[in-house]
């Protein structure tokens, strides 16, 4: 079986540089046999050069949460520091700073031309009838838009509800909402890019994931691997999120 994806997003979190080098320090130092899980941290890009160059044998690799197409995060730049996977289309930069579709396929569509992999949020806002899932699959089919076969498997996609994230009131996701909405996105990925490949894209979850459901939450809904918010901002808490998997 291939490795879990367990993604830790920042967000604009912590304060201060040494308490990102300190939480970062914790959490690879921690990491003892790492077996299962593939780990992408992806500290606020003001910190990211304190990390240029990291490499680990614990299967640690770093992350970004953002570039601009115009502005002052380049890909170059994300690259050169040694980012390997792009959080792109978060709903907060959605629902906040009114990220569109067509921003986020361009940026899915420069980061793989620039060898980034594309980690592409996409969540229903609330889940009262089949009908609010019509925005997650609006925005696969908008966000990979034009983007070739051939790129689908350097792909990722968490299906984040936006009313499971913990700082939006957040409750998780029941396991059997996960598999239902996973199974769907499936679907729509081979309508996009044919069976074979869609089968190779790993399919995240994110909202509320903490080290006392990840495990019912990977097991019982059969996705690929989790982005994980505020859990990942302490370092005993993420870590006993890898061990519990
Ligand atoms: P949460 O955040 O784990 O704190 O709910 C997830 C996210 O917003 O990516």
């Amino acid at each position: 079986m291939s490795k879990y994806l367990i993604v830790a997003n920042w967000k604009n979190n912590p304060a201060t540089q040494d308490e990102a080098q300190e939480l970062f320090n914790s959490v690879n130092g921690g990491i003892n046999n790492n077996q299962k899980t593939e780990i992408v941290i992806c500290p606020p890009f003001i910190f990211l050069p304190t990390f240029r160059g990291f490499t680990s044998e614990n299967g640690v690799i770093l992350g970004a949460q953002n570039f601009d197409l115009e502005g002052e995060e380049s890909v170059e730049t994300l690259k050169e520091i040694g980012c390997q996977y792009i959080i792109l289309g978060h709903s907060e930069r959605r629902v906040n700073l009114g990220e569109t579709d067509e921003t986020v396929n361009n940026k899915i569509k420069t980061a793989l031309e620039n060898n980034l992999k594309p980690i592409l949020c996409v969540g229903d806002k609330k889940r009262e009838s089949k009908e609010d899932f019509s925005e997650v699959v609006s925005q696969l089919k908008e966000d990979l838009n034009g983007v070739k076969e051939k790129d689908a498997q350097n792909i990722i996609i968490a299906y984040e509800p936006v009313w499971a994230i913990s700082n939006m009131g957040g409750r998780p996701a029941t396991p059997e909402d996960i598999k239902e909405s996973s199974d769907s996105i499936r679907e729509i990925l081979s309508e996009l890019f044919g069976n074979e490949s869609a089968s190779q894209i790993k399919i995240l979850y994110g909202g509320s994931v903490d080290s006392d459901n990840v495990k019912n939450i990977l097991l019982e809904s059969g996705v690929q691997g989790a982005l994980i918010g505020a859990a990942s901002l302490k370092a005993d808490e993420f870590l006993k999120i890898i061990n519990n998997i």
